[in-house]
């Protein structure tokens, strides 16, 4: 049976201050820690060990996962000492495999929700006797990722980071985050030095003549590196548009988890998850957002596509639309928070501080 790396070790700057306390793969998304979902995904693939390679805020990590069994799994933790970058990552958790030398070890980033066929991924990995296989998918606007182009037979022929001139965007196909190593190739990787998969391992394997093969799939695919795209993604657990096994309850709407209090004439929808001890008030409007454990909504409030970090209190009459509301931070009543904003853990911003339009 194929085992599993996950990598969970990174700072996650971009979705700073959710993970100012909580480490990215944490964060809850659809009411449990987003690696919930890529735990229980890798588990319905047949997937039975997973070692994950930790980093920043490595002890939160194994209190919840603990040794993987309520999953049906068997997990692992390796913490690096000084963070090794993604492939340093990955040689550093190498003793920990069990497969032999040209089987197969799925490698997985920690913060992709995607609807990936696992196992699809290495049947063509095995088939095309591929050294690495990588997952693709095409995106509108491929400037912030990697390319990875590709010949008729789905082979790699080139790794172009960040392309920036329209002479450089010579095809639509990113790296997707999700690899099969023979691991043979994990062990090769330089020991006890920070090394990138992407910068470094790939381009590196593709000069020196090895076979890396691209899958491209075109099913659900998100990375919820920044805020909005964590917002977007837990929406879409919710609603079923993103397929995860670990969802604690039905497509819909919403999700209210249990100990949650939502008044009756308070309005969900668009996927907004209220986790429990969280309080949405009278005639409150929640809107494809993610409201936190211990959060409170007061009443009157307008949030839309925002996320509102645990314990954070945002006050009556409040309008939030693509905002972010650290954990612990106070919203006085009436403010007008948009535009990707982010209040910072414990901050406080007195009523009425804050507007983006003219009116009062
Ligand atoms: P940003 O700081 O916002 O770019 O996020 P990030 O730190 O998660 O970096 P990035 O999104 O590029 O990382 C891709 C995946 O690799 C994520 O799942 C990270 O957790 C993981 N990762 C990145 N760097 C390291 C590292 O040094 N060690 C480990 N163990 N994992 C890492």
């Amino acid at each position: 049976m194929t085992e599993a790396i996950l990598l969970v070790g990174g700072k996650g700057t971009r979705l700073r201050p959710l993970t100012v306390r909580t480490p990215k793969p944490m964060v809850p998304a659809a009411g449990v820690p987003f690696l919930t979902h890529q735990l229980a995904r890798a588990r319905a693939a047949g997937v039975e060990h997973v070692v994950l390679a930790t980093s920043y805020l490595a002890e939160v990590f194994e209190p919840y996962f603990g040794d993987g069994s309520a999953l049906g799994l068997r997990l692992e933790y390796v913490t690096e000492r000084e963070p090794l970058g993604t492939g340093g990552a990955i040689r550093n958790v190498a003793e920990r495999l069990t497969s032999g030398p040209d089987e197969p070890v799925l490698i997985f980033n920690g913060d992709i929700l995607t609807g990936l066929d696992i196992a699809g991924l290495v049947r063509t990995h095995v088939d095309t006797g591929a050294e690495v296989t990588l997952h693709l998918t095409r995106v509108e606007d491929p400037r912030a990722f990697g390319l990875v182009p590709t010949a008729a037979d789905g082979r790699v022929t080139a790794f172009l980071e960040k392309p920036q001139t329209p002479e450089e965007i010579v095809t639509d196909q990113i790296n997707a985050g999700a690899y099969v190593f023979n691991r043979s190739v994990i062990e090769a990787i330089p020991v006890g030095r920070p090394v990138s998969v992407e910068r470094e391992t790939f381009p590196g394997l593709l000069a020196s003549g090895a076979h890396l093969q691209g899958v491209v799939d075109s099913t659900y695919w998100l990375d919820l590196g920044t805020p909005q795209a964590f917002v977007r993604g837990s929406a879409d657990l919710v609603l079923g548009r993103a397929p995860s096994p670990a969802v604690p309850g039905r497509a819909g709407e919403h999700l209210v988890l249990e100990g949650a209090d939502v008044a009756v004439d308070a309005k969900l929808s668009g996927g907004t998850c209220v986790a429990a001890r969280a309080v949405v008030a009278a005639g409150a409007r929640v809107d494809g957002s993610l409201v936190l454990e211990g959060s409170v909504i007061e009443a009157g409030a307008m949030v839309r596509n925002s996320l509102i970090g645990a314990g954070a209190r945002v006050g009556a009459h409040c309008v939030l639309d693509g905002a972010v509301i650290g954990d612990g931070a106070v919203v006085g009543p009436d403010n007008e928070l948009r535009h990707g904003i982010r209040v910072w853990c414990g901050a406080t911003l007195a009523p009425a501080s804050v507007r983006f339009s003219s009116d009062q």
